[in-house]
């Protein structure tokens, strides 16, 4: 499976902080935003990665990432520079797709939860149709909304509704099998001009192969769109890594838990911080041992779980 991340558009609602920098890059916490939606990926077991973004922000991205050798991983770039939409993002990344299922994240949604990596991995495993996320959210308006039937089935599913059927917002991580390029193409643009991504999960449900999985009330799936919500999610990551002295979304932990990297390999990274980040790396790298997935290498699953969540 292949994986995008769709860090493109202007950040309009968040001037001047995004005047001259893409939203993505902005910090939460003690990472550039953008660490979050990639973690997702990774964690889900994805090593090809295409990162679509501005003309603008692409140089960034690159300086950032590079080509994901330092990961373990590969990561490439598009440009996608007018917003035609989400969806969008399977014609750009057409060529990258191949023949291959891909899982899509927009790169300013942020998920938190236990349990989270084992449904990672469903959704990845089921060979056909289509996997979104629900969480119930107070304003759903603000999202695609799904409707359901008593057997948590998706009836309808609605692009920002004005009378929402259900509080269930659709979370922006998707996973589609290889006829997602062909529903992308065979869509039109919204009354606002864009290639909606409900569009595609509409499609998928008239063939009756739209899975949705909940995000129960456990998760967090943070919200990045305003200056206050913004500061809330950096907060929230705050809170949780201070208590636990375990960093969320930490990309090169995640690499060598996966085993995409060596400890040597982290220890290396880790010198390129003089700082606690650095420091965190460091004691990653010596805790473990190259040892540590050797040993454990049948519990890899559980192992990653417990430690990252
Ligand atoms: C987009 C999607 C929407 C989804 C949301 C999740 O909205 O169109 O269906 O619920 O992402 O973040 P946008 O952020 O473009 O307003």
């Amino acid at each position: 499976m292949k994986g995008i991340l769709l860090a493109g558009g202007h950040g309009t609602r968040l001037f001047p902080l995004t005047n001259i920098i893409s939203k993505h890059l902005l910090p939460i916490y003690d990472k550039p935003m953008v660490y979050y939606p990639l973690s997702i990926l990774m964690l889900a077991g994805i090593k090809e990665v295409l990162i679509i973004t501005t003309m603008r922000d692409l140089p960034s991205y690159k300086g950032l990432f590079g080509d994901g050798s330092h990961l373990g991983i590969t990561i490439s770039y598009e440009v996608q520079d007018q917003p035609n939409g989400i969806a969008e993002a399977f014609l750009v990344g057409k060529e990258f797709i191949g023949d291959d299922s891909v899982g899509l994240i927009l790169g300013d949604n942020i998920f938190y939860g236990q349990g989270l990596v084992e449904i990672l991995r469903s959704a990845t495993q089921r060979s056909e149709g289509a996997t979104v996320f629900g969480y119930r959210v107070k304003d759903p308006h603000r999202f695609g909304v799904a409707e359901f039937d008593e057997d948590y089935k998706v009836i309808s599913i609605e692009e920002k509704p004005q009378n929402p059927r259900s509080n269930v917002a659709v979370t922006g991580l998707y996973f589609y099998d290889n006829k997602v390029v062909s529903i992308a193409e065979s869509i039109s643009p919204s009354d606002r001009g864009e290639l909606e991504i409900t569009d595609i999960n509409k499609a998928y449900l008239s063939m009756d192969q739209l899975h949705i999985e909940p995000l129960g009330r456990g998760f967090a799936w943070l919200d990045t769109g305003t200056h206050n919500s913004l500061v809330d999610a950096s907060r929230f990551i705050e809170t949780i890594e201070n208590r636990q002295g375990l960093k969320v979304a930490c990309i090169e932990e995640i690499a060598y838990r996966m085993s995409y990297i060596s400890a040597g390999q982290l220890k290396e990274l880790a010198k390129r911080y003089k700082n606690d980040y650095g420091e965190y790396l460091m004691s990653i790298a010596e805790q473990d041992g190259e040892d540590f997935f050797t040993v454990k290498k049948q519990n890899l699953h559980k192992t990653v779980e417990r430690i990252i969540g």
